[in-house]
């Protein structure tokens, strides 16, 4: 065998072993998901690299991104909603009535994605396609430059400026078909802003019956103080709390591709902080101080998670944390951040909801957790549990069937409720 030979196999061999990813038996395209991860790695490094020369964090995401561009059935314009920006997608046709319309909020960790790359515009346009609606796909400001709550009130700042009836009558939205939505992060986002709203709204109504009811009842809907109530929100993949670190999923999909644990808990970090030491707490799940014990009711995996996913794990009582993290790092235990620490009184009244989880996801449990606690209050809710799944699926509907296969459910299941 000559040198190039022997060259040529050791590259090849390098190459396979970067590339082989062990994944479960149900996963359709296994080599594609395989070759897109190590596409992903290569894209971090590379964004490591040029952060070291002095570019931005995740700069390699810039690549992604696609002007405002119009076509034949939907025009894209750029714009701020409070001073935040969003990519606003609307219906070319004119209608002569009032269209319903998706708020999305993008994910990417908190760190990166934009309603500028191009799944996230691709998404939204089929969203108009589909569903003849108007979609405002949001932006916020990202970590590590910017810490929480920065996020939350971007997304919440630029929700609130959209749902006023002045902006929507611009807009011909139909204040009764409103969606709030969002994947991962924005998961995360959708359902904390959604509570946030949800609470704000309920309490000044509660105000409002109370004192002038009796006056003036049928006059409440005009009342420029009481919020246009959300239809709809949809929680795809979403993040719903940090406390417990070690929870079936995490344990079992810690090295499942589109997202490691060992990412995800630096994703959680870096939103309350840049400071490593909460991401070591994170990662020995031991980062919740013995003071904040009475927050753990709340993601107890035995009694909110169904028997199936509780199979071959042991819950044991969770560990604690120094107490000055949650002094320096308030974030980490705010609702605002973890929508599964509200107790059940904030999450009565909530719209109804669709949560979609995925099988080989470290978030699954999250979203599972949801459903049970937002049933028990009384929410109705509308759960799509995709066996096959891994995270990030729906970004993934160009390239994979499963991906395809999911976005039509879920298209299909907003043309039918929204
Ligand atoms: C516009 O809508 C028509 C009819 O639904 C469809 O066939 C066509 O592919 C759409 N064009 C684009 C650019 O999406
Ligand atoms: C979690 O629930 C189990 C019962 O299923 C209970 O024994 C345990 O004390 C609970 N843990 C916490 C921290 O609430």
């Amino acid at each position: 065998m000559g040198k190039k030979s022997l060259c040529l196999l050791i590259s090849c061999a390098l190459l396979s072993y970067f590339v082989y990813t062990p994944l479960p038996d149900n996963i359709e395209q296994p080599w594609k998901l395989m070759i897109t991860w190590a596409v992903i790695r290569c894209g971090a490094s590379l964004s490591g690299i040029l952060e070291i020369l002095g570019f931005p964090p995740y700069a390699v995401g810039y690549f992604f991104q696609v002007p405002p561009t119009s076509d034949a059935n939907v025009t894209v314009t750029d714009t701020l909603f409070n001073k935040v920006p969003v990519r606003v997608f609307e219906p070319k046709q004119k209608s002569s009535t009032m269209r319903r319309a998706v708020f999305y909020i993008h994910g990417g960790g908190w760190t990166a994605g934009d309603a500028r790359w191009i799944t996230y515009d691709d998404l939204a346009r089929q969203m108009v396609n589909k569903l003849d609606a108007v979609v405002i796909s949001t932006n916020y400001r990202l970590s590590p430059q910017y810490h929480f709550p920065t996020q939350f009130e971007d997304v919440y700042d630029a929700l609130r400026w959209f749902l006023r009836k002045k902006v929507l009558e611009e807009y011909g939205v139909d204040p009764a078909r409103i969606c709030v939505a969002g994947d991962s992060a924005g998961g995360n986002l959708a359902a904390g802003t959604t509570q946030k709203e949800n609470n704000i709204r309920t309490k000044k109504e509660r105000r409002n019956i109370t004192e002038k009811t009796k006056r003036l009842r049928h006059r409440l809907l005009d009342d420029p103080e009481v919020k246009i109530k959300v239809k709809i929100q949809s929680l795809i993949y979403p993040a719903l709390q940090t406390l417990d670190m070690d929870l079936p999923s995490y344990r079992e999909n810690a090295y499942i591709p589109i997202l490691l644990k060992y990412d995800m808990v630096l994703f959680w970090s870096l939103y309350f902080t840049s400071d490593k030491v909460l991401r070591e707490a994170m990662l020995a799940n031991q980062h919740t101080p013995v003071e904040s014990n009475h927050l753990f009711k709340f993601v107890n995996w035995s009694t909110l998670l169904p028997e199936r996913f509780q199979k071959g794990h042991l819950y044991t009582s969770p560990m604690h944390g120094p107490a000055d993290l949650a002094k320096k790092f308030p974030g980490f235990l705010d609702v605002r951040a973890s929508s599964l620490l509200a107790d059940d009184s904030k999450l009565q009244g909530l719209p109804l909801t669709h949560i979609l989880t995925c099988q080989y996801d470290v978030l699954r449990d999250d979203g599972l957790m949801y459903v049970s606690r937002l049933r028990a209050a009384g929410v109705q809710v509308v759960h799509e549990h995709v066996e096959d799944g891994f995270h990030g699926i729906l970004s993934f509907s160009m390239s994979f069937k499963a991906g395809q296969r999911e976005l039509n459910k879920y298209l299909k299941w907003l043309e039918e409720n929204l």
